[in-house]
């Protein structure tokens, strides 16, 4: 989605924009552009396509001197991507111009109220709107008219702003879209996102709603809705610059796949004291959990299908109802809530708009909302009863990896901590089950290191035009990640079904050749399964099974074979879904495609 970043110091901004910007680039844009004081005013610069298009405009930065400036990139909501719908937007006399994320949802009334007032607008976008209104409601103090327009926006923004009146200031406010400010010497810096900055400073402050930031070069002021000062302290951001570049990897997806088993066991180790799992970090309580009669589990896309995998496990082990809905269904269905649900809500960025909605209406009925999310401070873990991190540090690839594998990590802990509360299993048992979690990170290392099979095989279909992924139970479940990894990063036509549902309809689609992948780790269902690889063969399939590797040197159906580690049933997803993973990055690699930036794709989803 689109990506805000600022300057204010003594260095040349243009070039700090530019490289900010190419920081954000994971977000997905389609247009960039950045607004520049100089010693002949305020000049802005702005176009469609790629940053390195506005790069080329201005010769890398040199072309735009000046010391002061504000930068976009936008992925288009209201009106198409085009120069002139690029950010930033400039009010009609010139005086003030923004840069925007989210969405003004009263937009259209605002904008008839302005151009009755003789107002003339350019652009298509509700962003000029809030251009135009600073300029229109402006009487020479800039926090109040900033805090007038503010309370006339509905929706949702993360704006910043420069005022011709005020070259020495950046002025910058939020509501529901995130903007954190960059503290350095004697400069300072807005960004949306922390990658933006990460190179000039550490020391950041995180914005909440509401809040308005003042930003000069030698200082930050934070002020709330009524116009008073407040006092806001600096997080030091301990990442690792180098997380968030692609160190040595071709692509940020393939950096993040082989990251992966330290990122679980960030996230399992620190929980797990003597062979206990230990959630000090939430605040749900036994009596609680002993009350809880229904679980939902809420997420769109990649956490969709965490929450998939969770039901089979939470209803196998706790024997609990579960119900699985992707967030935009959720919003509007109408769920049967009561104040004994409980409410487990996914999300990598913590920021998806259909994803905070549905967590807002599960509060608004008296559920008790945990969250498990990877963005720390981001709004959904901010608005959650208890918020569980998984640490799975920035993930930039618009392809999710090692998001999913860190919220799967997260959905295992919570379930056999509930078990646990529960008594639902034997200790016995759950000593098995913890055993088996804290062994995922080394048999997803040995499932990594095979990856050339993997290559090999993808170098023998990336020219298919359509695959199917069929699984049973918690392989269904496998199935319908992969399959959305190979569709969004190869834009080759997938399906994931059921093994029993081949029947009922879509196996009339294979023909001779046609790729199957059968995902056939859950042992209690192998029979069944090797009767549907025989069905698809029948038909001229060619089939690579995902087997466990007890199956080594057993025939099966398949005509090719991937063979992962054993460990809990509920927890096979982790380790099948690795080398359809890398299966889904080499088809991808072979046909050329933009691996970290599918087309159409933004890698957090604001807007609904
Ligand atoms: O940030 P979130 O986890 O809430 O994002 C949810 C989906 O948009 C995300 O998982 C998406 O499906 C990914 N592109 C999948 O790779």
């Amino acid at each position: 989605m689109c990506g805000i970043v600022g300057y204010i110091g003594d260095r040349e901004v243009s070039p700090i924009l530019l490289n900010g910007l190419e920081k954000l680039e994971y977000r997905g844009y389609d247009s960039a552009g950045v607004a520049v004081y100089n010693n002949t005013g305020m000049h802005v610069v702005k176009s469609k396509g790629r940053l390195s298009v506005l790069s080329e405009l201005l010769h890398g930065g040199t072309d735009l001197p000046g010391t002061v400036g504000i930068g976009h990139t936008r992925w288009a909501t209201h009106g198409a991507p085009s120069d002139i719908n690029s950010h930033p937007q400039v009010s009609d006399g010139g005086k003030f111009a923004v840069v925007h994320n989210g969405i003004i949802e009263n937009y259209l009334y605002l904008k008839n109220h302005l151009i009755k007032r003789g107002i003339h607008f350019v652009s298509d976008t509700d962003t000029e709107v809030v251009a135009q209104m600073l300029e229109y409601y402006h009487q020479g103090d800039v926090l109040d008219t900033i805090l007038k327009v503010a309370s006339k926006v509905e929706g949702s923004y993360a704006l910043g702003i420069i005022c011709e009146e005020h070259p020495d200031t950046i002025y910058a406010v939020r509501k529901d879209s995130p903007l954190i400010i960059g503290k350095g010497e004697s400069e300072n810096f807005i960004a949306s996102d922390i990658p933006a900055i990460l190179m000039h400073t550490r020391d950041i402050y995180r914005m909440n709603d509401g809040e308005v930031a003042v930003l000069s070069k030698n200082e930050v002021e934070f002020y709330n809705h009524d116009k008073e000062k407040i006092e806001k302290v600096t997080e030091r951001i301990e990442w690792d610059v180098d997380a968030a570049e692609k160190g040595g990897y071709e692509h940020f997806m393939m950096k993040e796949m082989f990251e992966q088993p330290e990122a679980i066991r960030k996230t399992i180790s620190p929980r797990i004291h003597d062979g206990k799992i230990v959630l000090d970090d939430i605040a749900l309580t036994v009596e609680k959990i002993k009350d809880i009669d229904k679980i939902f589990i809420v997420a769109c896309g990649t956490a969709y299908h965490v929450g998939v995998v969770g039901k089979y496990a939470f209803e196998k082990i706790l024997r609990l109802p579960v119900e699985v809905d992707v967030a935009s269904e959720f919003r509007y269905r109408d769920p049967i809530i009561t104040d004994k649900s409980l409410v487990i809500i996914i999300s990598q960025s913590g920021e998806t708009a259909d994803t905070l909605a549905a967590l807002r209406e599960a509060k608004k009925h008296g559920a008790y909302v945990l969250s498990i999310v990877n963005v720390v401070g981001s709004t959904i873990a901010n608005e959650s009863d208890d918020v569980l991190y998984t640490w799975a540090g920035p993930e930039i690839a618009v392809a999710s990896t090692k998001a999913y594998s860190t919220q799967l990590a997260m959905m295992y802990m919570i379930v056999l901590y509930m078990a646990e509360q529960m008594q639902a299993v034997s200790t016995e048992e759950l000593n098995q089950y913890i055993a088996d979690l804290e062994s995922l990170p080394d048999k997803v290392a040995q499932c990594l290191e095979d990856k050339e099979t993997i290559q090999y095989f993808a170098s023998k279909h990336f020219n298919a035009q359509d695959m199917y992924f069929i699984g049973r139970n918690v392989d269904y479940a496998a199935s319908l990640e992969a399959s959305l990894k190979l569709k969004e990063i190869s834009y080759i036509h997938s399906e994931a079904y059921t093994g029993g549902e081949l029947k009922h309809g879509p196996i009339s689609l294979i023909e001779d050749n046609t790729l199957v992948i059968a995902i056939c780790t859950y042992q209690r269902l192998f029979d069944k399964m090797m009767s549907n690889v025989k069905e698809v063969k029948a038909r001229g399939a060619v089939v690579l099974g995902i087997l466990t590797e007890d199956k080594v040197g057993v025939q099966t159906e398949a005509d090719h074979a991937f063979f992962v580690p054993k460990i809990a049933d509920f927890m096979l997803p982790s380790l099948s879904i690795i080398p359809l993973q890398l299966f889904a990055y080499y088809v991808a690699s072979q046909k050329g495609c933009d691996i970290d930036k599918p087309r159409n794709l933004a890698k957090s989803v604001t807007v609904e």
